[in-house]
């Protein structure tokens, strides 16, 4: 653990403005500070950097806390790479004792057992017998000696405990190994095993140049074609991208995401070295975050078939999210773009690069394909599909732009298709509006409350205990200041929620003091942005003082020994909510 001392010198060394300044245009507001939230598009700003407690918050997105939490937004980090961050950029260093998971692994002798496992399985590749086959096998799948020392590829052989042994001489621990996703403990024997057996092994390598993880592929048709490293405490699949850490330095004007290593490690023979692939899963929010930090425009490259086409379309709207300009490209006649490399040569796969779409010429013609477009009632059926897909773009310069396209392309008068598109355009407006309405009766019962799923049960007691908890935030004196005879104590509180984010903020405060950026160990973001909700609900009112304290704390006691069945809680809320 990193002592709370250093930590609030870290603080004291990255202002919280001075490190969103770096994220993010600020503009001076009172004393506060405000700009374009980072982690929801928006227009009009409203995320919000408070000098006086240090800490931010999104009144659009509700994102918030302080400036580690905001790095872990940001970064993709998790707490205690998000301490690492500041610190190098504050120049100091922390002490280290790299974060250790409950089983006692340190994350850094992970990153050395992989290289460790690396290297074996290189040479296993290179110099033993039973290499011979994955040899081949990459030979024939047209990979030169360059490249497949380029990437460390290697082989795992047949056997239940090489790799085991090998570790073990070099002094990691069993725990390790099993962390590590690199052997597993037997059911029958209670003995390690290896993993991977009889693939050729793929390293995964982070930004940082660290190897994190492993996929591992078969020589022949058996299955699974591929094994990946599950998420161990060196590594997140959802957050990491195969050969960013080659493509990053070459990928400043464009990149090409793609389905499988091998297509990358393809590309990048082929010279394309700005190719880099998800690690088995459909992208994610993260790993298109991390993208824009490298990038401005992506070219989506995915196999040729149903699945690829859809999945391609899915990381566009992910993708866009995070303001890349992105593209399609179809590989056609092969089945990906490794196989059509192979099949037409580096040359053809440029053009192809030149005349990959955008997602409404791509729209277009997967409609288009799905309809038979000599039928007069398919053809209508094909228009209406596009223009509600044209309905729904934000922007009404995009609108006007693809409605006359479309008028073009189907030979139809544009003024047709503005009033189709104004008719959808109305039409969902008004389902928003009641999908709002909706929302807003569900919250004010509290039934879609992810972050605090109890609040529906007690919607009264918990509007009350979200209302001591904020006062806590905010006045730390409260935690023992007794009310009635006693202080508050987890016991008064109505929710899970409520109870552990008392009790967390209670030890803390007894042992060394409570910091609002220690949320983030034991808290998931979402949670953290909670309790910044209820610090800065409290805040913004006038009188939090211990009278307030104490009739909120009675009021919350007396509601917890009322044996208010939810359903007249909700009663009362509404006529409440009605009546203000
Ligand atoms: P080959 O060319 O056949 O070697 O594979 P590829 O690189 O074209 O990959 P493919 O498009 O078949 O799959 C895309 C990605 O999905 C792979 O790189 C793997 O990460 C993952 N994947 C494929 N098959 C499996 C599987 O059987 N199990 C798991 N867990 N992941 C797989
Ligand atoms: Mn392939």
């Amino acid at each position: 653990m990193i002592s709370q001392a250093i930590i609030e010198e870290l603080k004291i060394r990255c202002p919280i403005e001075d490190v969103i300044s770096s994220y993010v245009t600020l503009k001076r507001a009172g004393s506060n500070h405000l700009g374009l939230c980072p982690f929801h598009s928006e227009k009009t700003p409203s995320f919000t950097v408070f000098s006086a407690s240090s800490s931010f918050y999104c009144f659009g997105c509700g994102a918030g806390g302080d400036v580690i939490s905001f790095i872990m937004r940001a970064e993709n980090l998790d707490y205690r790479d998000a301490l690492e961050f500041l610190a190098k950029r504050a120049g100091i260093t922390l002490p280290d004792d790299r974060a250790r998971d409950e089983r006692g692994v340190s994350r850094k002798r992970l990153y050395e057992m992989n290289t460790a496992a690396a290297k074996f399985f290189r040479s296993a590749l290179f110099e033993s017998d039973a290499g011979g086959e994955a040899r081949n096998y990459l030979t024939r799948r047209g990979l030169s000696q360059a490249v497949i020392r380029r990437f460390g590829l290697g082989f795992a052989d047949g056997e239940f405990g090489s790799l085991r042994d090998h570790l073990k001489s070099c002094g990691f621990t069993d725990e390790e190994i099993i962390a590590g996703f690199l052997c597993k403990r037997s059911e029958k024997n209670g003995s390690l095993y290896d993993i991977f057996r009889n693939r050729v092994m793929f390293p995964i390598i982070d930004t940082s140049g660290n190897i994190v993880a492993f996929g591992g592929r078969v020589l022949d048709d058996s299955l699974p074609k591929y094994l990946n490293s599950s998420d161990t405490p060196a590594f997140n699949k959802r957050r990491n991208l195969f050969a960013l850490n080659y493509a990053r330095s070459a990928c400043s004007e464009q990149l090409i995401l793609c389905e499988g290593y091998m297509d990358v490690i393809a590309l990048h023979e082929a010279g394309f070295e700005n190719a880099v692939a998800t690690l088995g899963t459909a992208i994610t929010p993260d790993q298109a975050r991390l993208i824009a930090k490298y990038t401005k425009k992506v070219i989506i490259s995915y196999d040729s078939d149903d699945a690829g086409q859809r999945a391609a379309d899915k990381a566009f709207r992910l993708l866009a999210d995070v303001g890349l300009d992105a593209k399609i490209l179809k590989v056609e006649d092969a089945k990906d773009p490794d196989e059509y490399i192979r099949k037409f040569g580096p040359e053809k796969f440029s053009e192809l690069l030149g005349r990959s779409r955008t997602r409404f010429e791509f729209t277009v013609s997967r409609i288009t394909s799905e309809h038979d477009m000599s039928n007069d009632e398919e053809r209508v059926k094909a228009i209406r599909r596009i223009c509600a897909y044209i309905a729904d773009l934000p922007s009404s310069v995009e609108r006007e732009i693809y409605s006359a396209k479309l008028a073009e392309m189907m030979e139809l008068d544009i003024e047709n298709i503005k009033r189709d598109i104004a008719y959808t355009i109305k039409r969902k407006k008004a389902e928003k509006k009641k999908e709002d309405h909706d929302r807003l009766i569900r919250d004010t019962m509290g039934i879609s409350d992810r972050v605090n799923p109890d609040f529906a049960k007690r919607p009264l007691a918990a509007r009350l205990e979200e209302a001591v908890l904020g006062m806590i935030l905010s006045h730390l004196e409260y935690l023992s200041s007794p009310v009635d005879g006693k202080p508050l104590s987890s016991d008064d509180l109505c929710t899970e929620f409520g109870k552990k984010l008392f009790s967390f903020i209670k030890d803390a405060h007894e042992n060394g003091g409570f910091e609002f950026g220690q949320l983030s160990e034991g808290f998931s973001q979402d949670e953290v942005s909670r309790a910044m909700k209820l610090f800065l609900a409290r805040e913004k009112l006038l009188d939090n003082g211990p009278g307030v304290f104490s009739e909120n704390v009675r009021r919350l006691r007396e509601n917890a020994v009322s044996s208010g069945d939810g359903i007249d809680d909700i009663a009362r809320l509404i006529s409440k909510k009605r009546s203000e």
